[in-house]
């Protein structure tokens, strides 16, 4: 374990209902909707794997095995292409499967967000002194973040969160963090949290995003909160708790994009900017948005 990694396991919490993309999600969990042609939870598991994760748990509900069928080898597939000389989508294919090992955990109802969390901790070992958090619907981009989070916790200790510095009239969307400065430009000590505040009376302008390095503490924490909002256990209440105890919570300021997969606006909007990207679909789409745009 590399001192900017202090951290083996990745906690993927992909047990929601995902009412926003109903009646899809009759069927289909969200976390397996592609981004081009890749699922966001894969684009989520590449970002654990390449900050030092060794092992991923996905909390899952028990319909939703197929998020955990995507990480599977598919032998009778990966055979079939490789007799028909292709290559390319053999890559693809065994991609998941090799980027970690994985595991899932079950919620068996979806209570909330720290509930989903708990309910990975018995897959915990002793070298698990710290975890992370990552929110399959939440694309951070350029990766790297939790790389910079880890070397905050080597410095600092306890728990680090990802922020996003919000032009203020939009920042009642979103969690806030109530900081001190530390006299680092990108790096504050956070004092409290809160959720969706009016434009004028935000502690700041970071907003939460969905990556979390958690130290273990945190699932006593856990044991310990009550539903709040929408009735649901809150991770941000189990962080609450533990900044209020005194234990040590930073969060890092990212400064790049970010795309929101939990619904279809926000997804449309991911899927457009990474296939413009793409080198087999980014000119044709490019081509014809622009004749869409001009003739609307
Ligand atoms: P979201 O609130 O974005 O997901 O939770 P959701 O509840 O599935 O979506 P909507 O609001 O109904 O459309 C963020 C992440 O936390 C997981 C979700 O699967 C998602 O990846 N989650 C949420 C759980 O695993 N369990 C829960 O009880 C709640």
């Amino acid at each position: 374990m590399s001192s900017t990694s202090p951290f083996r396991t990745a906690i993927v919490p992909a047990a929601g209902l995902g009412t926003r993309f109903l009646p899809t999600t009759k069927a289909v969990p969200k976390e397996l909707l592609p981004v081009v042609d890749t699922p966001g939870i894969e684009l989520v598991a590449t970002e654990a794997a390449e900050a030092g994760a060794s092992r991923l748990v996905i909390v899952t509900s028990p319909g939703k095995d197929a998020v955990a069928q995507y990480f599977r080898p598919q032998p009778e597939l990966e055979q079939t292409l490789a007799e028909r000389g292709k290559d390319h989508l053999l890559a693809k294919v065994r991609r998941a499967p090799e980027l970690l090992q994985v595991e899932t955990a079950i919620q068996d109802k979806a209570l909330g967000l720290g509930h989903a969390v708990g309910c990975a901790e018995g897959n915990l070992t002793g070298e698990d002194d710290a975890v992370a958090v990552l929110l399959p619907d939440d694309l951070v981009l350029p990766r790297g973040v939790l790389t910079r989070m880890a070397e905050v916790r080597a410095q600092y200790g306890g728990s680090v969160l990802c922020a996003f510095d919000i032009p203020r009239e939009e920042i009642s969307a979103y969690g806030v963090f109530d900081v001190r400065e530390i006299g680092e430009q990108d790096v504050k000590r956070v004092v409290g949290m809160v959720e969706k505040p009016k434009a004028d009376q935000a502690p700041s302008t970071f907003a939460a995003a969905g990556r979390y390095l958690l130290d273990r503490a945190v699932f006593e924490a856990l044991k310990r909160i009550t539903p709040g909002a929408g009735g649901e256990l809150q991770l941000t209440d189990a962080i609450a708790l533990l900044i209020a105890e005194g234990h040590p919570v930073h969060v890092v300021v990212h400064r790049g994009g970010r795309h929101d997969l939990g619904n279809p606006g926000g997804f449309l909007r991911a899927a457009v900017d990474f296939a413009l990207e793409d080198p087999e679909y980014g000119p044709d789409l490019r081509q014809w948005l622009e004749g869409r745009i001009g003739t609307a």
